[in-house]
């Protein structure tokens, strides 16, 4: 079962930890010392990082993305860092700029990341307030970023928008384009996943409604596109593309991936030393700290069940806006062929909208 041909461990997540120094409320990961506790979890140590990147260098991995909760939050992380640098991968580093240090810009001077994603959570002091509970956050990201974007690493500026800075977002639009230029992009996402893993903070109480999040694209504030491209529907400002035809929603036997690199090419290794296809899933996991990077990669299709045809997707108008995958159905509701309900009205919402604009 889930024979796949060819597969090779090219691009690898490492969540160096689950906790994070700031609290927002849609975190879909963030844990706290209690929640570890409960959990009966551990982080992983210093040494247990750099022998499990020299691992994955051995096995053929190229591209590694740290991240986490905070990364840089870890007494530890120079000491992380500089050892998987210097092994040579291409390295991503995601954050949220606000725990940036003389001492790590040292070492990013040094070794530079080959690309650095910012997440920007708002663009006052009040908004990472309520959203983010810290008081500081916004004046902390902006020095983060003064420093950051001293350095030769590509350079991503991310958001996610929910309830408590949908308002922010133009500032923010604008705040993008003022530093970086005017094609910089700020880098918009509305999808926001039910938590996983034992994260404590309730996400879908935050989260805009689906009929909110697709206004956000109506009203222009995410910019109206549109164009059709190599059979995609492109939305520009967003990260997110509509193929027009058949994305996650599994129609054929077979792996449960198929349709993207989960499991593939890709896969992460969570705080807590579990590897999974994606860092979506809550459940599917081997043990490479126990058993080895090699064998638990070469586990890792065992432990999802085979794709099947889901017969309410099957006869669904809304599937080609469909942004629904294996990982989401199990977020959402427990089961890999579950039918995601925010999801599904978020495709007819979005449907509705190309409807009204002629566009389908
Ligand atoms: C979990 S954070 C970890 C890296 C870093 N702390 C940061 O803020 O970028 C990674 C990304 O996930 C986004 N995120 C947080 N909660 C989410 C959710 N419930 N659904 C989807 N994305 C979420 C964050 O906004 C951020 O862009
Ligand atoms: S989304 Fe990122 S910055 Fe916010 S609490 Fe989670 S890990 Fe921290
Ligand atoms: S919108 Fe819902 S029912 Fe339709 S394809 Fe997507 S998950 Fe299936």
């Amino acid at each position: 079962m889930n024979k796949i041909q060819h597969r090779t461990p090219l691009n690898g997540t490492f969540e160096l930890t689950g906790r994070c120094n700031l609290s927002c409320k849609m975190c879909l990961v963030r844990v706290d010392q209690a929640q570890i506790k409960k959990l009966k979890k551990r982080e992983r140590t210093t040494s247990e990082w750099i022998q499990m990147a020299k691992q994955v260098a051995d096995a053929g991995t190229l591209g590694l993305l740290l991240t986490g909760g905070e990364a840089m939050l870890r007494p530890d992380f120079c000491e992380i860092y500089e050892a998987i640098a210097k092994m040579g991968f291409l390295i991503t580093l995601y954050t949220n700029a606000t725990m940036v240090t003389e001492k790590i810009m040292d070492l990013f001077r040094k070794y530079p990341p080959h690309k650095i994603g910012v997440t920007m959570y708002g663009a006052s002091n009040s908004t990472y307030e309520k959203l983010c509970d810290c008081k500081d956050g916004y004046d902390r990201f902006i020095e983060g970023i003064e420093q950051l974007t001293t350095l030769p690493s590509l350079f991503e500026i991310r958001t996610t928008i929910v309830k408590d800075n949908r308002s922010d977002l133009s500032a923010m639009q604008q705040f993008t384009k003022e530093k970086f230029g005017p094609d910089k992009v700020l880098q918009i996402s509305r999808f926001i996943s039910k938590s996983i893993r034992g994260g404590i903070a309730c996400a879908e109480r935050c989260r805009l409604s689906p009929e909110e999040n697709v206004a956000m694209i109506d009203s222009g504030l995410v910019e109206t596109y549109h164009k059709v491209k190599n059979g995609e529907l492109e939305l520009p400002n967003t990260i997110e593309k509509y193929p027009l035809k058949r994305y996650g929603t599994a129609s054929e036997s077979g792996y449960l991936f198929q349709n993207c690199d989960a499991g593939i090419n890709q896969y992460t290794i969570t705080w807590d030393g579990s590897m999974y296809a994606c860092e979506l899933m809550s459940e599917g996991c081997t043990k490479p700290f126990e058993v080895g990077f090699q064998k638990a990669w070469e586990e890792l299709p065992n432990c999802y069940p085979e794709s099947h045809s889901i017969q309410v997707c099957e006869q669904c108008q809304y599937e080609p806006f469909c942004e629904s995958c294996p990982a989401i159905r199990k977020a959402e509701t427990g089961d890999f062929f579950g039918k995601p309900d925010y999801f599904c009205a978020e495709a007819r919402c979005i449907y509705n909208m190309l409807k009204e604009m002629h566009v389908i």
